[in-house]
């Protein structure tokens, strides 16, 4: 089916001016931007958006790093759009992704690792909410 995904290029992405060369990748995975936008996020934002790695020990350095520079958030459209997201990204550490993936080819690092991606339709619904309205999604 036709589904949505978010997804954040983060900002060891947008720093090294990767915004189109990651974009690229997406849409060649299939994949159609159907919201964009950049921003630079505030702290509150940040750990609201990722408060369910609070406890985590990295939660601090992975706040300060999506702060430290602006992101583009985008949602992504397309059939199983978590999946294919997910495929083209590759894993969280550069070091195990896949050649071709986006992180194999960008990332520098576990954390500096280019892109953020949904990893279900459920949590993609609530990412999406978090960063847009409706009426900024056009399909
Ligand atoms: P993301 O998909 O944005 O969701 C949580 C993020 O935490 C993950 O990508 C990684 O970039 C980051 N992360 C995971 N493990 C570590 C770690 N050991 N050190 C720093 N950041 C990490």
């Amino acid at each position: 089916a036709v589904t949505r995904t978010f997804s954040i290029i983060k900002p060891d992405a947008t720093r090294r001016n990767l915004t189109g060369a990651v974009t690229k990748m997406l849409e060649e995975a299939g994949l159609r931007v159907v919201a964009s936008k950049r921003i630079h996020m505030t702290k509150d934002q940040a750990e609201g958006f990722y408060a369910v790695h609070k406890e985590r020990p990295f939660f601090g350095e992975l706040v300060e790093f999506m702060i430290s520079e602006p992101v583009v958030v985008q949602v992504l459209e397309g059939e199983d759009a978590v999946a294919r997201n997910r495929d083209i990204m590759g894993a969280t550490n550069p070091a195990d992704a896949a050649e071709g993936t986006i992180r194999k080819t960008h990332a520098l690092s576990i954390g500096e690792n280019s892109v953020h991606g949904s990893d279900s339709d459920e949590n993609a619904a609530i990412e999406i909410a978090y960063f847009f309205k409706d009426e900024e999604i056009v399909g």
